[in-house]
């Protein structure tokens, strides 16, 4: 199909449906349980209502922001996703190739399906990586890691993973665990750094017939501890921090005590795939804003989890937060169209995110506040 006509952000979803396999689609779409974090990480947008001031000349409309320091034409970023060749052979370096045309930031997923060296081997100057760190009970495996992406300088930060010490009950990706497929290699894998894998005849790798998120976590240490992991990490990597998966305003703010060697947090869920009825980024952002708004001057605070509109990356900002991130609709982005279809994605959240702050009657990013957004509904729940 024409990506053209592709409107919106579910209507890229359904075409990606039609298009990836079985197992892909299983994979992506399932969360835990009942899948209530999921759908309640989207709908929790829909309660928050804007208010848009009128007289303001909005000619002029720009989204250009910063994150951690460096310049990027969104606040929208590629969040770490696996497996992106389940989708497309473009992969994660078509994903890159669709951040690289928006000004975008993208964060690798530890279980990539492609190295990291061809993710950014055709970074341009200026284009920033993050590496997502699942770390190994087998340490030496991401100490190895660690050491490699010390000569790929397009990776600027290190995002380590919080919320997904063990798998959540994806029962979809269950359901699906027999279907036969044939992945790639996740890429860490390739020329060592994880114990990840789903070759078959590997020693060390999960059994047979796990679901296909169940083999993805196969050697994930479950032992991460505040005291412990943060100065192992700062022997092994000079790199900023980011912490992925906190969803209380205590761990918040426990995180910015650790200021400067971690830099930001993202606020999320796992997209609903770890605990469910766990918070969206919403409700913790709130919490943050009442018991410790300083966390929001000490580090970056970003979010994910449910962004499908415009509006919905907007009043993230208006919340608070510096960045906001796309997981599935990147992937469905590249199952409707390999890299043209992530670009889509993009640009049609870029074009939303740009009506969105004109009719709010605002021009730049660093204007949006809690003055543009009413949020009674969502504090009433
Ligand atoms: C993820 N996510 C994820 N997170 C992470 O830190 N490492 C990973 O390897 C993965 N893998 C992964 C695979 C798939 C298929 C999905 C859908 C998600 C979580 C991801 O980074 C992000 O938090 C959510 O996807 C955000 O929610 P939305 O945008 O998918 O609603």
């Amino acid at each position: 199909r024409d990506l053209e006509t592709i409107l919106n952000i579910d209507e890229i979803e359904e075409v990606a449906t039609k298009q990836i396999s079985r197992k892909a689609w299983a994979y992506y779409y399932s969360a835990s349980d009942d899948l209530a974090s999921k759908s309640f990480n989207n709908r929790v947008y829909r309660q928050i209502l804007l208010r848009p001031r009128i007289f303001v000349d909005c000619t002029q409309c720009d989204t250009s922001t910063s994150l951690l320091g460096h310049d990027v034409g969104l606040p929208i970023y590629v969040s770490p996703a696996a497996m992106a060749r389940l989708a497309h052979p473009d992969g994660e370096h078509g994903i890159a190739q669709a951040c690289e045309q928006y000004g975008a930031m993208q964060l690798i997923s530890q279980n990539a399906s492609m190295t990291p060296e061809q993710i950014v081997a055709d970074a341009k100057p200026g284009q920033v990586f993050g590496w997502q760190l699942y770390v190994q009970n087998e340490r030496a495996k991401s100490e190895a890691m660690l050491e490699r992406l010390k000569k790929l300088p397009a990776i600027k930060f290190i995002c380590l993973t919080l919320d997904a010490p063990v798998p959540g009950k994806r029962e979809e990706d269950e359901r699906s665990k027999n279907i036969a497929s044939n992945l790639p290699v996740p890429s860490a894998v390739q020329g060592g750094g994880s114990t990840s894998t789903t070759s078959e005849d590997s020693k060390t790798g999960p059994p047979k017939n796990m679901g296909m998120g169940q083999s993805l976590f196969w050697g994930t240490a479950a032992d991460l501890t505040w005291k412990t992991t943060l100065p192992w990490l700062a022997k092994h990597t000079d790199l900023p921090i980011v912490l992925k998966g906190l969803q209380t305003h205590e761990d918040a703010y426990l995180a910015s005590l650790h200021a400067p060697q971690v830099k930001g947090i993202i606020l999320s869920n796992h997209g609903g795939r770890a605990l469910d009825t766990a918070p969206p980024a919403v409700h913790t952002l709130l919490e943050i804003r009442k018991y410790c708004p300083e966390v929001l001057d000490r580090i970056e605070v970003w979010v994910d989890g449910g962004i499908k509109r415009g509006t919905d990356v907007v009043k993230a900002l208006c919340l608070g937060a510096k960045g906001v991130g796309i997981g599935r609709p990147a992937l469905f982005g590249l199952g409707a169209g390999g890299k043209e279809g992530v670009a889509r994605v993009l640009g049609i959240l870029k074009a939303e995110t740009e009506t969105c702050m004109r009719l709010l009657g605002v021009g730049r990013i660093d204007e949006l506040g809690m003055h543009h957004i009413n949020t009674r509904a969502v504090e009433r729940d």
